[in-house]
């Protein structure tokens, strides 16, 4: 009985939710500690699709509670979306509960959240417009909108109006844009507090007890690393710091207690949205790639951008997590691919090869990955169930990324579906 925490460690879209979804078969607790609806986690269960987006990928599986912690910025229209969406599967979705320390997504967020990545043309960041960012300004800046005050009336009441002052001026003002009222936003959110009010609750003290009774516990990282807020290649980042770390304050937990920190990265790299990518493959086999492995976004079906592995990255973001269980997935996209290229090192602007990753995301445009080859195989891997079964190319390039990095892969990914992997350990 122990604590896991499952995170990104490239881009985002690494697979965390069919790990999750994995992993929560066994969990007491499934508990998302940061970000929002931005998230898309698929999980094939046989022919069936879900993608999760607010509720934790656990949802389908974890016999336990799933609970949505105070770390995490909430739209409550999409929580009840998807909780609807599950039901209408035939899951239940009674174990769900949301922190009453939550923030709340105002209609607010998700406009300057829109209003601000049309006025940047080209230099956008490439958000999810699901109003990620400006939410958790208002939280950092103390005007922000909780869960909690869904229930009391006089406090919702005040609090939107003090924030519509400001940003109905600055939507008629700055942008040009006609301004929102406050009686009918007013309304609309009661009515969602009333609606939601059984799920809102305290869950930094169950979630310590959890774990003083000994209990499963399975914290969901959203995002990843290298869009981590002060990890990430800033300003091409999230709002929230989805690594081991934002367990801590996303859900009110102490670091001790934290176990089993698992990394999941995919057998190469994608990204969606812009900002630097150094191993990138804008050409013909990225194409093939983002083909092979489906690379289109869960959330706003965008073509994700696809590259080689890079393993200097992978470094920083294993260090910042303290990783001690590597998962790799989607191996089998590599498939037919051979050389198959891992950049180990850069080359900066000034000719220097270093092996770890800047904070100039500026830079980071002039430096040039450098690669080692490795030979590739032909054989479908999808069927294989153990390590073993795995041609010797394809270990080979599993072991590569252990040495490296100095940390086992104890899961391996070969298809989308729930059953698809190759467990070399077992955590739980
Ligand atoms: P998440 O955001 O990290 O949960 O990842 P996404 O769900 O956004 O993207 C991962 C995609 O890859 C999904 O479509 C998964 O169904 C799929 N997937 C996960 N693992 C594997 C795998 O090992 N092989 C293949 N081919 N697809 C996978
Ligand atoms: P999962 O959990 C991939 C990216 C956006 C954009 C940047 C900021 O499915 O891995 P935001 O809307 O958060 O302010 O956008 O972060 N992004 C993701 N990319 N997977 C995600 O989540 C992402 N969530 C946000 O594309 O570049
Ligand atoms: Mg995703």
């Amino acid at each position: 009985m122990s604590t896991y925490v499952v995170v990104g460690l490239q881009y985002g879209d690494e697979g965390k939710g069919k790990i999750t979804d994995v992993l929560s078969a066994k969990s007491d607790y499934v508990v998302r500690f940061q970000g929002g609806d931005n998230a898309g986690h698929t999980v094939y269960v046989g022919d069936e699709k879900f993608v999760l987006h607010l509720l934790p990928s656990g949802v389908l599986q974890c016999k336990g509670k799933c609970i949505i912690a105070n770390g995490v910025v909430v739209n409550p229209k999409a929580f009840i979306k998807e909780i609807e969406q599950i039901e209408s599967k035939g899951l239940k979705t009674d174990h769900v509960f949301i922190s009453r320390r939550s923030h709340v997504i105002m209609p607010y967020h998700i406009l300057l959240d829109t209003y601000r990545e049309e006025e940047q043309g080209g230099t956008q960041i490439g958000t999810t417009k699901k109003g990620i960012g400006p939410c958790y300004e208002d939280k950092i800046a103390r005007v922000g909108i909780r869960m909690i005050d869904l229930l009391n009336p006089e406090v919702l009441r005040e609090k939107i109006e003090k924030n519509l002052k400001v940003k109905n001026s600055l939507f008629e003002k700055y942008f040009e844009k006609p301004g929102l009222d406050v009686e009918e936003i007013y309304q609309e959110f009661l009515a969602l507090g009333e609606r939601l009010k059984d799920s809102i609750v305290d869950t930094e003290l169950e979630i310590n007890e959890a774990i003083k009774d000994g209990k499963n516990i399975l914290f969901e990282g959203a995002q990843a690393l290298m869009l981590d807020i002060d990890f990430g290649t800033y300003p091409y980042v999230t709002s929230s710091s989805p690594s081991t770390g934002g367990v801590c304050t996303g859900a009110g937990v102490p670091p001790t207690a934290l176990e089993n920190l698992i990394g999941v990265a995919k057998a190469y790299t994608t990204r969606v949205g812009n900002g630097p990518f150094p191993t990138e493959l804008d050409n013909e086999l990225g194409e093939n790639i983002r083909q092979i492995g489906s690379e289109f976004g869960a959330t706003t079906g965008r073509p994700r951008r696809t590259g080689w592995l890079d393993l200097v990255s992978l470094k920083h973001a294993c260090m910042i997590n303290g990783i001690n269980n590597l998962v790799i997935t989607k191996l089998d996209v590599l498939t037919g691919i051979s050389p198959l290229k891992i950049a180990t090192r850069y080359k900066t602007e000034d000719n220097k090869i270093i092996d770890y990753f800047t904070s100039s995301t500026t830079k980071l445009y002039d430096y040039e990955p450098l690669y080692e080859e490795l030979e590739g195989w032909e054989e479908d891997i999808t069927n294989a169930r153990t390590y073993d079964e795995l041609p010797v190319n394809a270990k080979k390039y599993i072991e590569f990324i252990e040495n490296y990095l100095g940390i086992n892969v104890y899961l391996v990914s070969v298809g989308p579906e729930r059953s698809q992997n190759i467990i070399r350990k077992e955590l739980f």
